[in-house]
């Protein structure tokens, strides 16, 4: 039988450094910017591979109080052997959005800033910073708009499921 999907396909090596992002996360955020109301959301985050030297990635929202469906996003993450990473993402808004940083495999910390910000009204420039403590993935977003300087728009703390 061909190789296809239900596979468990090995690690590809270029991926063992964030390893410790693999999985299905779970937890809540909060949102803000001074030109909005602050909200609460909860979040599911995946990350898994296909043996490929590629992360995949799948992220969906949904109001803390009603459960109501919110922002979903999803992409690609390719680190590289030099310590230098690359995401792709595409958001559920329409943005889409490539980012470039560094990943630490010891502080289990990956720091993104975007290099293109597409199809956006509002949007200048976005920045994320994921962190894994112990059981914990912490991440926050900060974005530029075309009013306001690079500040945090969400921050999250999510536990492996
Ligand atoms: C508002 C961008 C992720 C929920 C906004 C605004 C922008 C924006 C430009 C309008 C701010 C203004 O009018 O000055 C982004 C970007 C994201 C992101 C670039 C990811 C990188 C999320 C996520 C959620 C969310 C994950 C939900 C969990 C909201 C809400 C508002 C808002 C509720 C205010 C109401 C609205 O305009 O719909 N966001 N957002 N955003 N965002 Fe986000």
């Amino acid at each position: 039988m061909a190789a296809g999907a239900g596979d468990n396909p090995p690690l590809h090596p270029a991926l063992e450094p964030l390893a410790f992002l693999l999985g299905t996360w779970r937890g809540e955020g909060e949102g803000g910017y001074p030109t909005i109301q602050s909200f609460k959301y909860g979040e599911e985050i995946k990350l898994w591979h296909s043996g490929k030297p590629v992360m995949a990635y799948a992220q969906k929202t949904w109001k803390a109080a009603s459960g109501e469906p919110m922002h979903a996003e999803s992409g690609y993450w390719r680190p590289k052997p030099d310590g230098s990473i690359e995401v792709v993402i595409a958001q559920s808004t329409g943005l889409a959005e490539v980012l470039k940083g560094t990943f630490d495999a010891e502080q289990k910390r990956v720091q993104l800033q975007s290099s293109l910000v597409g199809n956006a009204s509002k949007v200048q420039a976005i920045g994320r910073l994921f962190e894994v403590e112990g059981k914990e993935l912490k991440y926050t977003v900060d974005m530029a708009t075309l009013t306001h300087e690079l500040q945090p728009h969400l921050h999250a703390v999510l536990t492996k499921i």
